[in-house]
């Protein structure tokens, strides 16, 4: 199954990523967990990306193409993938069909969630995410069980996206929204494209997800 999670910034993509992952044994390839991974380490990737990221900018394409193909090419992506994040362009889109009919693969699906966008903003803005294990919540829509204890794995240390800041999350929606729906458009055309309403809650939206991958 090669799959893409299509939607913009805050839409709930990570957050389905890991239900998609478990379900379907599939790899999750984040650009922006890559990014982010490589920021943290300071590598010369991190060093760049750092710059557009903070600013809520995209990443050139040519840096993000670059290590989305050398990713495809690992082991564990020949039988199936979760792209979330990537493409966001249409060059980007160009650049992975390459990649892919290189080795004889195509698409199955891109999975499009749709929200609107002042709930975007409040889900940003709320969001916190687990120090250890990196799951996902959110202060008011989708918090931990237990206050200050990640259901994943019981730690008790959370942080905030540096990019999660109001004026950053206003830039990066408006930054993605005339590509995303560009994207959409493009994949239309391949017939590919399954629209999900992006703004029931968690559990509803796999369901969602669930039935389309039957
Ligand atoms: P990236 O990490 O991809 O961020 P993004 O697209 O901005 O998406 P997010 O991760 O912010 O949101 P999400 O849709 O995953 O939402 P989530 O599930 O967390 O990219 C970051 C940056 O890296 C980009 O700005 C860019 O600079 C760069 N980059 C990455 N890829 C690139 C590329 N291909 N090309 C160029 N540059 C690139 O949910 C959000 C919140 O809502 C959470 O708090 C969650 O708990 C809550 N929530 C989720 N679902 C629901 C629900 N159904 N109901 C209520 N609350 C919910
Ligand atoms: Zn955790």
């Amino acid at each position: 199954m090669n799959l893409i999670l299509l939607g913009l910034p805050g839409a709930g993509k990570g957050t389905q990523a890991s239900r998609i992952t478990e379900t379907y044994g599939i790899p999750h390839i984040s650009t922006g967990d890559m990014f982010r991974a490589a920021m943290k380490n300071e590598t010369p990737l991190g060093k760049e990306a750092k710059k557009f990221i903070d600013a809520g900018d995209l990443v050139p394409d040519e840096v993000t193409n670059g290590i989305v193909k050398e990713r495809l090419e690992e082991a564990d992506a020949q039988n199936g993938f979760l792209l979330d994040g990537y493409p966001r362009t249409l060059n980007q889109a160009d650049a992975l069909k390459k990649a892919l009919s290189s080795s004889g693969r195509t698409l199955d699906n891109v999975l499009y969630i749709k929200v609107d966008r002042e709930i975007l903003m409040e889900r940003l803005t709320g969001r916190f995410i687990c120090s250890n294990c990196g799951a996902t919540y959110h202060k008011l829509f989708n918090s931990t069980k237990v206050e200050g204890t990640c259901d994943q794995c019981g730690g008790h240390d959370f942080y905030q996206r540096e990019d999660d800041k109001p004026e950053t999350v206003e830039r990066r929606i408006e930054v993605n929204e005339a590509q995303t729906k560009e994207l959409a458009a493009y994949y239309e055309e391949e017939g590919i494209v399954r629209e999900i309403n992006g703004e029931q809650d968690p559990d509803s939206v796999f369901d969602d997800i669930r039935n389309i991958l039957k």
